[in-house]
């Protein structure tokens, strides 16, 4: 089926994304050391990836999409429901299994044209910093490493970093600044290029409340004037509320709801979720009781989180 590759930022039809599966082997080296600050215990375990005998891991199933331009686009989902792996087909740094689409009116398939189309930037993004380097230098290096003009490249990081509130920082090192303040540095490098897309894989985490807040005041500012088209990612439905034009939610790799923040508020409203976290508990070894539907052990040993 041809697509219609004209009209939308991004449009995926029917795309599905098959990983080859993870194999765990059983021989994981066992390490412990317990020293007066550190206490290591599993650390090593033996990984091999993409491996023919596990089977295939489906991160996207029969997803259809359409972002129009100009949009800011949460896609929100719990951890492994396929967010990133979406991002990363629409960035055009993975291809998808089956299923067809366009960003900013180019093939799916053409994922080195697509490349020059957007700006991305991953959850720990800033790890990818260069520390030898001021933020400025960090900003201007990486728009000279993807081959814009020396003056442009000066003019641009200035309007980058004025953009993210990091102009007067602009001398000091990443060891010198904040998560948050990283964070942002990287964002400028999204912000450099003027890209029909731009792409944030959970800009928020790591970010205390306040600089969320003004990172999303900052993506709204530049919206309205640049025009481009925001697709960005969280695990959390709240933060997007407050800034996306349109959410999508995901599950298991499928989309199960897609609405303005106002839309989805009124199908959930009738929704109570409550969430009981406590410590050093025991498994019940009865039966729960009438009202509670599920207990299970989260992740940290003694706690129990119980789902009604
Ligand atoms: N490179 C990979 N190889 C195998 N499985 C992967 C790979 N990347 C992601 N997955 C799996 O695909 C699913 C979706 O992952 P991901 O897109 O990272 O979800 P999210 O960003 O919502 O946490 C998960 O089950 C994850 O384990
Ligand atoms: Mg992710």
């Amino acid at each position: 089926m041809k697509s219609d590759t004209t009209e939308d930022a991004v449009l995926l039809e029917h795309v599905t994304k098959t990983y080859p599966g993870v194999e765990q082997s059983p021989r994981g080296a066992w390490l412990e050391w317990r020293g007066p600050a550190l206490w290591l215990r599993n650390l090593l375990g033996v990984v091999r990836l993409t491996s023919n005998k596990a089977p295939p891991v489906r991160a996207l199933h029969d997803f259809s999409l359409r972002i129009q331009p100009g949009e800011i686009f949460g896609l929100v989902g719990p951890n492994g429901s396929g967010k990133t792996t979406l991002m990363k087909l629409v960035a055009g740094l993975l291809r998808a299994t089956s299923g067809t689409g366009s960003v900013a009116g180019t093939c799916l398939s053409n994922t080195r044209e697509i490349r020059r189309k957007v700006s991305y930037v991953s959850t720990t993004g800033w790890m990818g910093l260069e520390w030898p380097l001021t933020a400025e230098e960090n900003i201007r290096f990486f728009a000279t490493l993807c081959g814009m003009p020396t003056p442009l490249a000066r003019v641009r990081t200035e309007e980058a970093l004025q953009a993210v509130n990091l102009w007067e920082d602009r001398q000091k090192y990443p060891s010198q600044l904040s998560n948050g303040m990283r964070q942002r540095v990287i964002l400028a490098r999204a912000l450099l290029f003027h890209t029909p897309l731009i792409l944030l894989d959970e800009p928020t985490v790591g970010l205390d409340p306040v600089h969320t807040q003004l990172l999303l005041d900052l993506l709204r500012g530049r919206l309205s004037t640049t025009g481009q088209t925001i697709l960005l990612t969280d695990h959390q439905a709240a933060e997007m509320e407050a800034v996306a034009d349109r959410i999508a939610v995901l599950n298991e790799g499928e989309l199960v709801m897609l609405g303005t923040p106002g839309e989805l508020r009124a199908v959930l409203k009738e929704l109570t979720v409550i969430e009981v976290h406590t410590e050093e508990m025991e498994r019940p070894a009865a039966l729960p009781p009438p009202l509670v539907l599920a207990a299970e052990h989260i992740e940290r040993p003694g706690a129990l989180s119980v789902r009604t």
